[in-house]
């Protein structure tokens, strides 16, 4: 196919036409909660209802007593439709910033009507905004931005700084997973939980060179995808706080 401009200027208008179509979607969605204003401490159902969900997610969004786990940067939600498919009795939360790649995994949870999953638009830097102390019973943390360079390191998403608002929101003995093609991002995550005196219970680089230890880890992210058409590696942690 002929890459000229007038096809490139087509592609890229119907990309953005597309785009505000899902956000215009996202806002109906009932399975979607969000916080259009980074400053508001608030978030938002369809009806355009403020919800106070900190410390009642269970009560007011699921309705049930079940653990509470976490996809942060999900960006199309790939490990919150698959684990809540495949762990019916927990509730699972996919947290991004950006709506259009909330749509998918929110359309497919509201088509295949699984009541145990929701999604939030909101900055992770913000979380301790939305959870409670001990509200969360495990995070994960999929492909996330990596900022290579040392002057953004603030903005990954293991910088001490958001593990301490993770600390806070997370239960005593709760896990942490980590699963990246970035080998310095994991790397440098290890750093951080040694340097922080926290517990490392898994370690592994290139997780598909052998069979895998956890069956979870099947589940391929949009991303994650793409990093391996490229020939890239993809690699695992876990890690505690206690
Ligand atoms: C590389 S993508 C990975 C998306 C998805 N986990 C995957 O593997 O396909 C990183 C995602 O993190 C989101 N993100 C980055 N920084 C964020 C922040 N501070 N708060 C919320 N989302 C953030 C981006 O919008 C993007 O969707």
């Amino acid at each position: 196919m002929e890459l000229t401009i007038p096809f490139i200027i087509c592609q890229f208008m119907g990309g953005r036409k597309n785009k505000k179509k899902k956000i215009a979607a996202v806002d109906t969605f009932p399975n979607v909660f969000q916080n259009p204003d980074f400053q508001d401490p608030h978030l938002y159902s369809s009806e355009g209802q403020q919800l106070d969900v900190k410390g009642k997610w269970n009560e007011l969004i699921f309705k049930n007593n079940q653990p509470i786990t976490l996809e942060l940067a999900c960006g199309k939600g790939e490990y919150t439709v698959n684990l809540a498919k495949k762990y019916p009795e927990r509730n699972f939360i996919g947290i991004d910033f950006r709506g259009p790649r909330i749509f998918t995994g929110a359309k497919i949870a509201l088509d295949e009507q699984l009541t145990n999953v929701a999604f939030a638009r909101m900055k992770i830097e913000n979380i301790t905004n939305f959870f409670a102390t001990e509200e969360v019973a495990e995070i994960w943390i999929t492909f996330p931005d990596p900022f290579p360079k040392d002057k953004h390191e603030k903005h990954r998403l293991t910088f001490p700084k958001f593990l301490e608002r993770y600390k806070q929101i997370l239960k005593k003995d709760a896990i942490l997973q980590l699963k990246t093609d970035d080998i310095d991002l994991f790397r440098y995550t290890k750093s951080v939980i040694e340097s922080e005196k926290l517990n490392l219970v898994y370690y592994k680089e290139d997780i598909y060179a052998t069979p895998l230890d956890f069956e979870v880890l099947e589940i391929k992210t949009f991303y994650e995808k793409q990093f391996l058409a490229q020939g890239k590696s993809i690699n695992y942690l876990q890690f505690k706080f206690a």
